[in-house]
């Protein structure tokens, strides 16, 4: 006898309709994907909001979490198996101060963060898209720096690294056509800054990071 599911083909259908994935208790989900997130939705009152856009396995985004309890952490990223990790990591620890956000990092900068809201945002070591072909795949563009600007509240500070020295050449030029920025002195005992995943390993096969520190200055 053949196999029928119980209550017939259609709720065998409807069984095997997709359901929703759960989020993670970390994970931040936007109420609207169109529209300005509110400062409300990702902010406790009056702290300070850091952002990190491409988190990856998240060792940098969870350390400032655990070290600033009194600041919020965002981190951005759109692979759906480190978004898991991060906030499986931030449950494990407590941390009630960080949210991860699955999504492409260029887009949140350009439409979801609040104007004006973002203490600091960090990028540290993106896909730096070697082939010149690939180059307009890189994230530092005019439009990214201008929407990084713009979300950063006045005295926000943007913080770059990356071990790929013709990126950093790349970003400096950019940085410098844009010319909106303060940089910064960057020493490397400035302040508590962990080293990310990609850092540790960049540095385990002798790479050397350079970084910008940019302060959005008053136009
Ligand atoms: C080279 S890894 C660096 C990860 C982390 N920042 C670190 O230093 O260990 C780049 C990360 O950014 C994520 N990523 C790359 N492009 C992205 C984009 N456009 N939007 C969101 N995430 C992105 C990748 O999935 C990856 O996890």
């Amino acid at each position: 006898m053949p196999w029928a599911a119980p209550g017939g083909l259609e709720a065998a259908r409807m069984d095997e309709t997709p359901q929703p994935r759960p989020p993670e208790r970390h994970e931040f989900t936007p109420r609207d994907y169109f529209q300005r997130l509110q400062r409300g939705e990702i902010l406790r009152d009056g702290r300070p909001l850091e952002v990190d856009l491409g988190c990856g396995d998240g060792r940098f985004l969870l350390g400032m979490a655990a070290h600033y309890p009194e600041r919020d952490f965002l981190g951005v990223e759109r692979l759906l198996g480190r978004v898991r990790k991060v906030c499986k990591k931030a449950c494990k620890q407590g941390l009630e101060n960080l949210r991860v956000l699955r999504l492409e990092s260029r887009y949140t900068a350009e439409w979801l963060l609040p104007l004006a809201s973002v203490s600091r945002l960090h990028l540290l070591c993106p896909d730096p898209w070697p082939k010149v072909r690939h180059h307009r795949r890189r994230l530092i563009q005019q439009e990214f720096l201008q929407a990084v600007w713009d979300v950063l509240e006045p005295g926000g500070e943007f913080l770059f690294k990356t071990d790929h020295n013709e990126y950093f050449e790349w970003a400096v030029e950019k940085v410098a056509a844009f010319g909106n920025f303060e940089q910064l002195d960057w020493p490397e005992d400035a302040f508590f800054y962990p080293k990310t995943d990609f850092q540790l390993q960049w540095e385990s096969q002798g790479k050397v990071l350079q970084g910008l520190r940019l302060k959005k200055g008053e136009r």
